[in-house]
């Protein structure tokens, strides 16, 4: 009996029920012709699902931290699972989850992939993601707010709902209806036939004061993930993957000139007003631009050409207008 569960186990659940009703050689014979077409296949198509997301993080720099809660999230969910299988109790931990972090750090990014990762373990019926911030919540008089907040939350089951600068919910205390958005929220998030996950993101210092003033809230987001500002080193890794992936390429000059740039700026601009991931992204768009431009005045079209980004290409313009404001 012991054996055969074994074996059972090792194939998958659904096998178990019909290898029970069988009789006793087709029972054997079953187990010997799945367990060896079924038994590695089956137990590696399910880590795939980890496999994937993996390989999907691997292509984001850094993130030490995230990288490492997801796999933990996903051991958690994988073994709660096999648990329910043996009759064991499985745990009830609430898959709600706090980002902190500034602009750019990551944050959206991580989100549609959580909601990938749930999608395929089945967590979330549908894995989207519903972006909103207190506009989108908060309403103009008594029972706006809660009806606003839960046509979003409608919107967003089977999926996530993804609160950016969530602590603008309490800017006005008590009286301002921020409240009532938050009030429904927690209402909603704790009943069960609602699936969707919630996650407030925002400045690590708003929020972690947003916290300090709802003291409820903590034990109800057990997952706080924080997205740490990225070094130069880090923006120019993230700068060159960019390209890479556009099929360009930064020449060494090029190379030199974005990494000044990006010392100057990180050692001007105030943390919260710098958007990391989101800053190289506009450069590398922009330049991509100015460089078709050189190339189309210069009549310059060969493979060479096409893929180089040159020192004079950079376009940093942007930030130079945002530095002044500062
Ligand atoms: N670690 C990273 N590696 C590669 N690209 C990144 C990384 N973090 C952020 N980015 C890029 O920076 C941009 C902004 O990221 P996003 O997730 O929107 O940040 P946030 O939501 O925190 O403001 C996106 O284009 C994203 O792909
Ligand atoms: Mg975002």
């Amino acid at each position: 009996m012991e054996r055969d569960q074994a074996v059972t186990y090792k194939t998958n659940g659904q096998i178990n029920i019909i290898l029970n009703n069988q009789t006793k050689e087709k029972k054997e014979e079953k187990i010997s012709a799945s367990s060896y077409d079924l038994k590695i296949p089956k137990v590696e198509s399910k880590h795939s699902i980890l496999k994937e997301i993996e390989n999907e993080m691997s292509s984001l720099v850094g993130m030490s931290e995230m990288k490492r809660m997801i796999k933990e999230i996903y051991a958690w969910i994988y073994i709660n699972k096999k648990r329910e299988e043996q009759g064991l109790k499985a745990g009830k931990q609430a898959l709600h989850m706090m980002f902190k972090g500034n602009p750019g750090t990551g944050k959206t990014t991580v989100a549609r992939l959580v909601g990938k990762l749930f999608f395929q373990m089945n967590v979330l019926s549908k894995g989207h993601l519903i972006e909103a911030e207190r506009a989108d919540l908060v309403g103009e008089y008594i029972g706006h707010t809660a009806q606003k907040t839960r046509d979003l939350i409608k919107k967003a089951l089977g999926g996530i709902l993804f609160i950016d600068e969530a602590y603008s919910l309490a800017r006005g205390g008590e009286k301002d209806f921020g409240k009532e958005a938050i009030d429904t929220l927690v209402k909603h998030m704790e009943d069960k036939q609602h699936d969707f996950v919630l996650i407030l993101a925002g400045y690590p210092k708003e929020m972690d004061n947003f916290l300090s003033l709802n003291p409820g809230l903590l034990s109800r987001f057990p997952l706080v993930i924080n997205f740490p500002d990225y070094s130069v080193d880090d923006l120019m890794e993230i700068s060159r993957r960019m390209v890479t992936e556009r099929e360009y390429q930064l020449n060494d000059e090029a190379m030199l000139k974005l990494k000044e740039h990006l010392m100057t700026v990180k050692s001007t601009v105030h943390p919260t007003k710098f958007s990391n991931g989101r800053y190289v992204r506009n450069i590398i768009e922009k330049s991509i631009r100015s460089q078709a431009m050189r190339l189309l005045l210069t009549d310059k079209y060969n493979r060479d050409d096409l893929l180089t980004i040159k020192g004079q290409d950079l376009v940093f313009s942007e930030e130079k207008v945002n530095h002044d404001k500062i």
